[in-house]
């Protein structure tokens, strides 16, 4: 559809976590029209859901350098070691400045020092926390209020689905659906010259999840629409201690930090037996894909379909200032962690790849930048490091603000789309998506599971456009639709990396080969095969 009506800007930022709040407050400091646009509320993210916290080598005796090795480490040979570089050198600062801008983090009361928590994979405490384990509620808190404070100006409720691009193929803008009281409002669009995609990550399509029901992938449809390049889609990595609430358990589930494991809580089976001793270094504190291999392995010895976090031995007063969230999401579930071991699980917890970009966030179509978990700039490899996620968002944000600052090329018109989009898909099949993803493509993968996934996503492909009956126009249509999309080009990805590196774990191809596979999947769609 053509827009209605038309807003013009320099930078359109499409999410309101950290990386897009950011980037848009540093692109206004430069001087930029900034326009925030955000399907929800600003804070609906997932950034306000982080736990831990945000890793940088703030303690005296940590270095880049060790960073640096240990996030090398948990990408297993797939990072790029120059932007893991840029990642743990800027930081520091990126985090000071974020402090600057507000966000108030734990500190130590006699000295008055940040306290830093150790989490999986880290060889040293170097992660800043807030409110104990609400870091991303007080990230989010402090950048939405200098948002609104500053000369920015936000449109909520409103799905970006289109980039809009000049004659050239350059980004001029994104078309927008505005949803008032649910309802389709119709269609206007932002012009501008840099569209900074920052729309978080696609948890949701999968069953069980720790992230909120916004994250459905929708940057990453878009930029495969658009013809980017998206690369590692096959890296989701699934957080080992999410809470577990059942076999039938579905939808967005509360987080259990690796935090809990960094201050001394041990992972054991129904007899109490601490089963990660022994299969690594670092027992419970091994990259976070070597930890849920190991209560995936161990469930699977006894048959049960979840294990344990012990945490009685901190007492009650330590849960209550330093894991207040956890503490709360439990009981609210009928579970005490002072007195008894905590269920958990894994589940779909970050997208370690994205919309592919070069160390300024440049995605390849120019004038679109992506930042924060939509893109894949290199840092994570196959597997991220925990609490490196926060952190690149801020990392990036900041050089994208700085790289679209220096680039003032205008784009042409806007071309107008041609013809009718794809039929989209039905709110009922976000369900069928999901537990064919959980079911094919989840934690252990193979060829056969990830073949009959491809199949299954295909038929509700076919259906789709075999009786051309477009679902109404909606977020919820929309997002059944994107997540269609980047479940098919993760899956397929999925079943092409014939080997078992970092969150990827084929069981029919249990080892790691370097020869054949220490390389990327690069995914460009062709325009008439969304
Ligand atoms: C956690 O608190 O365990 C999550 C940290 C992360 O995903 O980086």
């Amino acid at each position: 559809p053509r827009p209605g009506w038309s807003v013009d800007a320099d930078v359109v930022v499409i999410g309101s976590g950290v990386a897009g709040l950011t980037v848009a407050l540093r692109s206004a400091a430069a001087g930029a029209r900034v326009v925030i646009v955000t399907k929800a509320r600003l804070d609906a993210g997932s950034t306000r859901w982080a736990q831990g916290g945000i890793a940088a080598a703030l303690d005296e005796g940590d270095t880049p350098a060790q960073h640096l090795d240990d996030t090398l480490v948990a990408g297993v040979g797939l990072c790029d070691e120059e932007a893991v570089r840029t990642l743990v050198t800027e930081g520091p600062d990126a985090v000071r400045r974020l402090m600057a801008t507000g966000a108030r983090f734990d500190a130590d009361p006699a000295t008055g020092e940040v306290q830093l928590t150790r989490e999986g994979g880290h060889h040293r405490r170097r992660i800043v926390h807030a409110g104990g384990d609400a870091t991303g509620a007080e990230v989010s808190r402090a950048l939405v209020a200098a948002v609104r404070t500053a000369d920015i100006r936000i449109i909520e409720h409103a799905l970006v689905l289109d980039l809009l691009k000049d004659a050239a193929g350059r980004a001029a803008g994104v078309s927008l659906h505005v949803m008032g009281e649910g309802r389709h409002d119709g269609v206007g669009a932002v012009r501008a010259r840099a569209v900074v995609l920052a729309t978080g990550g696609m948890g949701q399509v999968f069953a069980a999840t720790t992230n909120p029901a916004v994250s459905t992938g929708d940057g990453v449809a878009l930029a495969l629409r658009a013809g980017a390049e998206v690369s590692d889609l096959e890296f989701v990595q699934f957080h080992p201690t999410v809470l577990w609430l059942g076999p039938d358990a579905e939808g967005q589930l509360p987080l259990v930090s690796e935090a809990v494991r960094g201050e001394g809580a041990h992972l054991v089976d129904a007899d109490g037996v601490r089963f990660m001793l022994g299969q690594h270094e670092l027992a419970e504190l091994a990259p976070r894909d070597i930890v849920a291999k190991g209560i995936m392995r161990r469930m699977r010895e006894t048959g049960a379909d979840h294990m344990f976090l012990d945490g009685r031995h901190f007492g009650a007063a330590m849960w209550a200032e330093r894991f207040p969230t956890i503490l709360a999401a439990c009981r609210s579930h009928g579970i005490d962690p002072v007195t008894e071991p905590i269920p958990i699980a894994p589940a779909a917890h970050y997208a370690s790849g994205g919309v592919r970009t070069d160390a300024h966030g440049r995605t390849t179509v120019p004038g679109l930048y992506a930042c924060g978990e939509v893109a894949c700039t290199g840092v994570h490899g196959a597997n991220r490091l925990a609490s490196n996620s926060l952190l690149e968002g801020l990392v990036f944000a900041e050089r994208i603000a700085a790289a679209v600052a220096a680039d003032e090329t205008v784009p042409g018109e806007p071309v107008p789309a041609d013809g009718p989009g794809e039929p989209l898909v039905a709110p009922e099949d976000r369900h069928t998506i999901q537990r064919i993803m959980t079911r094919g493509a989840g934690v252990l993968r193979s060829a056969a599971g990830l073949a009959e996934a491809a199949d299954r996503l295909d038929a509700v492909r076919r259906a789709v456009h075999t009786d051309g009956k477009s679902a109404e126009p909606g977020t919820e249509a929309w997002e059944a639709t994107n997540l269609l999309l980047v479940a098919r080009v993760l899956v397929a990805a999925a079943l092409r990396r014939e080997e078992t590196r970092g969150s990827h774990w084929r069981e029919d191809r249990p080892d790691r080969d370097d020869d054949r596979w220490r390389r990327h999947l690069l995914v460009t769609l062709r325009p008439d095969r969304t």
